[in-house]
């Protein structure tokens, strides 16, 4: 495959969820289009409800889109795909597991062998700096490191393209950096393609190449903006950036949250 192809592209998509009772079809996305480059992160951000998590969906082939396509290396894609993992807000770690346990669940699903599937999973707990922590339970973990968990869950299926939706909402805002910098670092060494809902502007401008900002419902991509920084595998360096700030500012008009 060249690497220009597209990794992963939306085309004219729409979504409506069926009519339900008296409450008519609801259509939540409209035909938004956008072509995510091989090795490049963009981030979706608009207001509550506007079907971002909906497209992400689409994008993991858990929903069809009403119309229009999903293409994963210009094939479409029709349901989940090997090479596309998605990643919760919530951290869905099984408890019953231990944290290699979860981790080697895709794996398992996979029919790698259980040797081979320990190895990797002992392998992505380590880089997502986890050492230590293989055979506690998630309940035993706090909630940085449970996204940290997850994210090893996420990892160890080597996917080519990983849908983040709003993966660091709910923790606090230190742990929040330190999960940053590790996802950003691992996305430029292991050359990942991303999706990355959030609704922190500040997020979006140290950790994508591109934001895409959506209207209200039903969602359109309203404007394209491409951050322009150095530094892409280094979030708590380009935060420190002068130049962040003209670009949240932009954001915070473009969402009307401030005049
Ligand atoms: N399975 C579903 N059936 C019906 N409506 C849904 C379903 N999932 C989401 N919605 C509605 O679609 C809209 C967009 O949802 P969502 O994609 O989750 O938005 P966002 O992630 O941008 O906040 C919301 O109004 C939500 O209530
Ligand atoms: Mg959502």
């Amino acid at each position: 495959m060249s690497s220009q192809a597209p990794a992963l592209e939306f085309r004219n998509v729409t979504h409506h969820f069926p009519a339900q009772g008296r409450s008519e079809r609801l259509t939540v996305v409209r035909n938004v289009s956008l072509v995510i480059p091989d090795n490049e992160v963009v981030s979706l951000i608009g207001p509550s409800g506007c079907g971002k998590s909906t497209l992400l969906n689409m994008g993991a082939g858990l929903f069809r889109p009403s119309e229009g396509e999903v293409l994963f290396q210009k094939q479409p894609v029709r349901k989940p795909h090997p090479q596309i993992a998605f990643m919760l807000q919530k951290d869905l770690l099984m408890p019953w597991r231990t944290i290699v346990g979860n981790a080697e669940y895709g794996l398992e699903l996979r029919g790698v062998p259980a040797a081979e599937r320990r190895k990797q999973a002992l392998d992505v707990l380590r880089r997502c700096h986890l050492a230590g922590f293989e055979n506690h339970y998630p309940h035993q973990l706090s909630g940085g490191m449970r996204q940290r968990a997850a994210l090893a869950r996420t990892l160890a299926v080597s996917p080519k393209v990983l849908l983040l939706d709003e993966p660091f909402s709910a923790v606090d805002a230190q742990t929040k950096m330190r999960l940053q910098q590790d996802l950003a670092e691992m996305l430029v060494d292991e050359q990942k393609t991303a999706l990355f809902i959030t609704h922190d502007l500040t997020e979006a401008v140290i950790l994508t190449d591109r934001i895409l900002v959506m209207s209200d419902r039903p969602g359109t991509i309203l404007e394209e903006i491409v951050v322009d920084l150095p530094f892409r595998n280094n979030p708590l360096k380009r935060r420190q950036l002068d130049a962040v700030n003209p670009y949240v500012r932009r954001l915070m008009n473009l969402l009307q949250i401030a005049n």
